[in-house]
């Protein structure tokens, strides 16, 4: 979950890292640290808190070299503290490392170590991987740091993102990857290269990148790598060239990440569209998917396997998948999915949807899935991520960069990517007329500028976030499938400005949480004009008369909503399948104003992590 970067190559690596480590920041904020070789010594600069007090510390301290590595922390073992900040350094003061994942055998390996006389100056995990490749480098490997390296990961237990410099060999550093403790790219400059654990770290320097598998290590100067195998195979590694834009990954002139990324909906979701869908043949393409008609012909079901947000994504795209392709789908939770025994076999498509691609419940549910030989399908927004590498066949959110450790875009993205999938598959196994397709596909060649009136709607939304923002406890309520958006409106809310918030099936609410209505309890309602509208009037009324603040989210046009809610957000008209896509955005907009008006810290929120890469 971490964030890590490392730079060698002609320029000053200090800001090469502290920026990097600056786009990085949603990744992990408990404390941050850098190590740069300067004048044949290790430096290292760290501190608690956010990289502006690294920042600090650098600039009252500087340091400055041609190689060093980087690195923002969320911690697992060991309290957010300097001492136990990234990089750790060894007894002799020549080899340090930063790390993302868990060594699983840790306390077994400081014993060891301890008993050999180590000094331990931290309380973390990591530590143990910077002794054990002095003591590799010092007693056999003869100071070969890609040697030492090798030696010392064999060692470990658990999934890692590892990156290693020495000042006995300074103009190398060393990387491993073992498992799904999140990525590690190779950037590859001109007389320069780079490392990463995320793209938008380094794309503002080079868009040549190399995405390191399991079990690989490379060996990275200024003018050459080299990829092996933990085994010490050499590997041809393919590289990408990444489309983002190094633009879409700063702020501009927004004062979040997450504002910007949610008025960037009208134009990501277009760029999911684009090149998707021939209007004037009434078709979806869609060939990352590797589909025949055979196998799409054949499939029993869809099982679709996500976390957090992406969860309630696949909630939303089930209603596609059954309506229009008469596919049978199930949605699990990535961190449940494995722990019971899931029947799956080769005519089940097992479907991940994950912005990172790194989450580690999504991963080892696709293995889980592999192993029962589903076919696997991911949406991913990362390119290059360990989830796109895993699926037979992919759809990419096409949303860029999202930086804002609450996912905004890459839901909608996602949402549009299932229902596409969804009229891919029923072109495939003729489950649609040709009418029912080509009105689909004309509905959502309305939906960026559906989207974009709702956006408009902003300063309503912000003036009665003002109202609400002093709430301690928030209930959505949704019905069909618009239920998986109030229980994304809820986790909004809850992430970025720590309100209890509860999303519920609207007609569930009557055999519980109504106990719960009373004069502090604003309930959220969607209410649009769809054919549940009725039912959802009589909700508001129930609310209502347990003394309930009623905020109603309703289809402009409808003035009688009015009369029986306290607020009113109001949306365009919209088809019932993409309504969800529009539904979100006040509740995006809603959660992002009343965490501003609350002073909270809309991108970082505390104890969270953009990429969940522990279990
Ligand atoms: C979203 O706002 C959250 N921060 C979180 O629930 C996220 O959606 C979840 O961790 C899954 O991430 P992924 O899509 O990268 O797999």
């Amino acid at each position: 979950m971490c964030g890590i970067v490392g730079y060698v190559g002609a320029s000053d690596a200090t800001p090469i890292i502290l920026d990097g480590l600056q786009r990085l920041e949603y990744r992990g904020y408990d404390s941050a640290g850098i190590a740069v070789i300067q004048n044949n010594h290790v430096q290292i600069r760290r501190d608690v808190g956010k990289l502006a007090n690294l920042r600090q510390k650098v600039d009252a301290s500087p340091v400055s070299g041609h190689i060093g590595i980087g690195h923002t922390r969320w911690a697992t073992h060991g309290a957010p503290a300097e001492r136990n900040a990234h990089p750790h350094i060894s007894m002799s003061g020549e080899y340090v490392v930063v790390h993302n994942g868990i060594v699983e055998n840790y306390l077994e390996l400081r014993d060891e170590l301890s008993a050999e006389g180590v000094k331990f100056k931290s309380d973390t995990d990591t530590e143990v991987i910077v002794h054990l490749i002095e003591r590799f480098a010092c007693n056999g490997a003869n100071h070969d740091l890609t040697e030492s390296t090798r030696k010392a990961a064999q060692y470990l237990r658990g999934a890692h993102a590892i990156v290693v410099l020495s000042k006995r060999v300074p103009d190398t550093i060393v990387v491993v990857r073992i498992g799904n403790a999140g990525g590690v790219t190779l950037g590859l400059g001109m007389g320069e290269n780079f490392i990463a654990s995320d793209i938008p770290a380094i794309l503002e320097h080079t868009r040549h990148m190399i995405f390191l598998e399991n079990r690989q290590m490379a060996t990275v100067t200024a003018h050459s790598y080299q990829v092996q195998t933990l085994d010490g195979q050499p590997v041809t590694s393919v590289i990408h060239d990444i489309p983002w834009d190094p633009i879409s990954a700063v702020k501009g002139e927004h004062k979040h990440f997450m504002q910007k990324e949610i008025f960037e909906q009208a134009r990501s979701i277009t760029d999911t569209i684009r090149s998707r869908v021939d209007f004037e043949r009434h078709e979806v393409i869609l060939p990352e998917l590797n589909l025949s008609v055979e196998q799409a012909k054949a499939l029993s079901r869809m099982v679709t396997i996500a976390c957090g947000t992406s969860y309630y994504s696949g909630l939303v795209g089930k209603f596609f998948v059954e309506h229009m392709a008469k596919l049978h789908v199930e949605v699990d939770y990535g961190s449940e999915y494995r722990y019971r025994d899931p029947i799956l076999d080769q005519n089940a498509a097992v479907l991940a949807i994950t912005q990172s691609g790194e989450t580690v419940d999504t991963l080892a549910a696709m293995e889980e899935a592999r192993d029962k030989q589903a076919t696997i399908w991911s949406i991913v927004n990362a390119v290059g991520s360990q989830a796109m590498r895993l699926s037979d066949g992919y759809i990419s959110m096409n949303a860029g960069p999202e930086i804002g450790v609450a996912s905004t875009k890459a839901f909608t993205a996602s949402i549009v990517d299932q229902y596409l999938l969804a009229l891919y598959l029923a072109q495939l196994r003729g489950t649609l007329s040709a009418d029912q397709q080509k009105r689909y596909l004309q509905d959502i060649a309305r939906l960026p500028d559906l989207v974009g009136r709702t956006l408009e709607y902003s300063h309503e939304v912000e003036h009665l976030a003002a109202q609400l923002y002093h709430y301690r406890d928030f209930l959505y309520l949704g019905r069909g499938i618009n239920y998986p958006i109030a229980l994304e409106g809820a986790l909004k809310l809850k992430e970025i400005s720590y309100i209890h918030a509860e999303g519920y099936p609207a007609g569930e609410m009557k055999h519980g949480p109504i106990a719960l209505i009373d004069e502090a309890m604003p309930v959220l309602t969607i209410a649009l004009q769809d054919e549940l509208y009725d039912k959802m009037i009589s909700q508001i009324e129930q609310a209502k008369a347990r003394g309930g603040i009623v905020i109603a989210l309703a289809t402009e046009g409808d003035t009688f909503i009015k009369s029986k809610a306290d607020h009113v957000i109001y949306v365009p008209e919209t088809p019932y399948f993409l309504s969800p896509v529009v539904a979100v955005l006040p509740l995006q907009m809603l959660a992002y104003h009343i965490a501003v008006w609350r002073g909270a810290d809309v991108d970082q929120p505390r104890n969270l992590a953009k990429s969940v890469t522990v279990e």
